[in-house]
């Protein structure tokens, strides 16, 4: 089984994509991380994020061990992805990873902004996760509150803003719902609750039920 997960930055999708993954024993696949890695590749050489060469060469280059580099999860490289990964020869080079690590076995879950639309159009389970803004940035702040780091509310709730531009009116890939794909708000419900209701919608097209 291959379910897309896609939605807005600091929608909660990465957690719900996890605890989905956990549940159905299934892979899983945090998209973002990847255009965070190119985007901090791009910044440690000194590179224009907007160099479509430099960007190419550094999805080339992609090495997944630095998947896992503390560093790719700040807001600083979290925007830097949102600029680099609007360059659509760039994205061209990451489609093939994402496809075969979707393909193989026993199936994965794959959270981003083009899964359910470009990377995974035929996943068993679309879910567009969405909450408001406001609710975005307040989860954020406390997150980074609980690291220990200083986070100002109003920047980050205007940097999600941005983010949410940039990433829905870039020319390729833009973040929108595939057509097929379950609406989540999580505005009003808290990890748990979200993840019951993915769970839901899941067992709903498993079942062959209508749309819900
Ligand atoms: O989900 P995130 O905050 O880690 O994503 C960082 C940026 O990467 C996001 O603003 C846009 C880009 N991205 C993308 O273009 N396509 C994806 N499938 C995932 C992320």
């Amino acid at each position: 089984m291959i379910i897309a997960i896609d939605g807005p930055a600091a929608s909660g999708k990465g957690t719900l994509a996890k605890r989905l993954a956990a549940h159905y024993g299934l892979r899983h696949l945090d998209t973002g991380v990847i255009y965070r890695a190119v985007a901090y590749a791009l910044i440690s050489a000194g590179a224009d994020l907007k160099d479509e060469a430099a960007a190419v060469k550094a999805a080339q280059e992609l090495d997944p061990e630095i998947f896992d580099d503390p560093a790719l999860k700040s807001h600083q490289v979290g925007s830097a992805a949102s600029v680099v990964s609007a360059i659509p020869r760039m994205r061209e080079v990451l489609v093939e990873f994402q496809r075969q690590f979707a393909a193989a076995p026993p199936g994965a879950v794959l959270d981003g902004r083009d899964i359910g639309t470009v990377i995974c159009p035929n996943a068993d389970v679309k879910i567009f996760v969405v909450a408001d803004p406001r609710v975005r940035a307040r989860r954020r702040t406390l997150e980074a509150q609980s690291r220990g780091e200083e986070a100002d509310e109003a920047t980050i709730l205007a940097d999600i803003l941005a983010r949410d531009e940039r990433d829905q009116n870039r020319a390729v890939a833009p973040l929108r719902p595939a057509k097929d794909a379950y609406l989540l708000d999580n505005s009003d419900l808290d990890i748990e609750g979200g993840v019951r209701a993915a769970i839901d919608i899941v067992e709903a097209v498993r079942a062959g039920r209508q749309r819900v």
